[in-house]
């Protein structure tokens, strides 16, 4: 058992909202078909001028105020994204200036959909080893801003936000606590779900789009069948960790790419619907920023209040996966 705690969550999602109704007069696709296959209804759209620091600047000046901790004293910043502003200067280092902060450290994290989740285990270690006390994680991704807006394969499935949490020291006379954190990767798995331009690979530096993967590309239908073996197994793997069983869950959030995804998960794991959250009829996938923003959504909604326990879980590109058992 680790001694954290989530001490301030806060999200947020671009105004422009895209309806499946807006798709269907853009490409050959229906809302019944996306409802159907994926449980999305719409999608948030960032504005041209944002940038994943905008976005996560907002949802991390939201969960600093809702911790009551100064922002002076966070102590470390991760960003978990696949859509930084630019390679290199990390979006967390851009998110420190536009939040007024000067000299706290700071990194991005890459690992797509699970993000959050490794985001969450690193920011866990440098709490529990005593190097760090409040530590600022945010989820954010555009990835509107790199899929092929005519691929109807992937278009419809995306969304954009950010989400933050704060993550604390938990005082002694407090039961929050994280019971098991979980991390895993199969990179045999890696080309069933990438972006290839910009890299030192594909640089894209001549106009030679035609030789790599320029926009996201996805082989749905295995990246569906991973997602139903890697997120139930890092669920057992924490619960087993922690010497419990899916009956102590009291709400699952799994990373939110897909309506059927979640309920398998669900079945697998034996859990009755009312301890799964959904909210990505509203927001779509919105990568790393899912798990952070349903925690945020399903707080307001009162689906968990303080002492109860939450299993986190996603699997993204990579393939990476993983989990977090904590009491809240
Ligand atoms: N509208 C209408 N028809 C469509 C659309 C669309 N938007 N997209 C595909 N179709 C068609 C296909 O062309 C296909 O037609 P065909 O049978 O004539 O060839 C048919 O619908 C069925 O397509 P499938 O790919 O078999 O559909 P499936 O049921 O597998 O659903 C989906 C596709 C939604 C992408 C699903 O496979 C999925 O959710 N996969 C997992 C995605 C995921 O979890 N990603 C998470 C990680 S994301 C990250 O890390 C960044």
């Amino acid at each position: 058992m680790y001694r954290v705690k989530i001490s301030g969550i806060g999200s947020y999602v671009p105004e422009k909202v895209m309806t499946n109704f807006d798709w269907e007069k853009l490409i050959d696709t229906t809302d019944e078909w996306i409802i159907t296959r994926t449980g999305i209804k719409e999608r948030h759209i960032a504005a041209k001028e944002e940038a994943a620091s905008d976005l996560a600047t907002r949802a991390a000046e939201k969960a600093i105020k809702n911790s009551g901790i100064k922002k002076e004293d966070i102590d470390l910043i991760i960003v978990a994204t696949s859509t930084p502003d630019m390679i290199f200067p990390s979006t967390a280092c851009i998110v420190q200036n536009k939040l007024g902060l000067t000299e706290t450290p700071g990194f991005d994290i890459l690992a797509a959909c699970s993000g959050f989740i490794y985001a969450f285990n690193t920011a866990v270690s440098f709490i529990t080893s005593k190097i760090y006390k409040n530590i600022l994680i945010i989820g954010v991704d555009l990835l509107t801003r790199i899929m092929d807006w005519n691929d109807r394969n992937t278009c419809v499935l995306f969304g954009d936000a950010a989400s933050a949490i704060v993550l604390s020291e938990t005082p002694e006379n407090e039961d929050s606590c994280v019971f098991s954190i979980y991390m895993g990767a199969d990179g045999s798995l890696k080309d069933l779900l990438k972006i290839e331009h910009s890299g030192s690979l594909y640089p894209g530096l001549n106009d030679d789009r035609a030789n790599y993967k320029s926009y996201i590309y996805m082989e749905g239908k295995e990246v569906f069948k991973s997602a139903l073996i890697y997120m139930p197994l890092s669920v057992e793997k924490v619960l087993k960790a922690a010497n419990m069983n899916s009956s102590d869950i009291d709400l699952l959030i799994c990373h939110q790419a897909n309506k059927r995804i979640i309920d398998s998960v669900g079945k697998r794991l034996n859990l009755p619907e009312e301890k799964i959250y959904v909210n990505l009829e509203r927001f779509g996938n919105t990568s790393a920023a899912t798990i952070p923003l349903a925690l945020d959504t399903a707080l307001s909604e009162n689906r968990y209040k303080r002492n109860n326990i939450l299993a986190l879980t996603a699997i993204g590109g990579g393939v990476t996966y993983g989990a977090v058992l904590l009491r809240f």
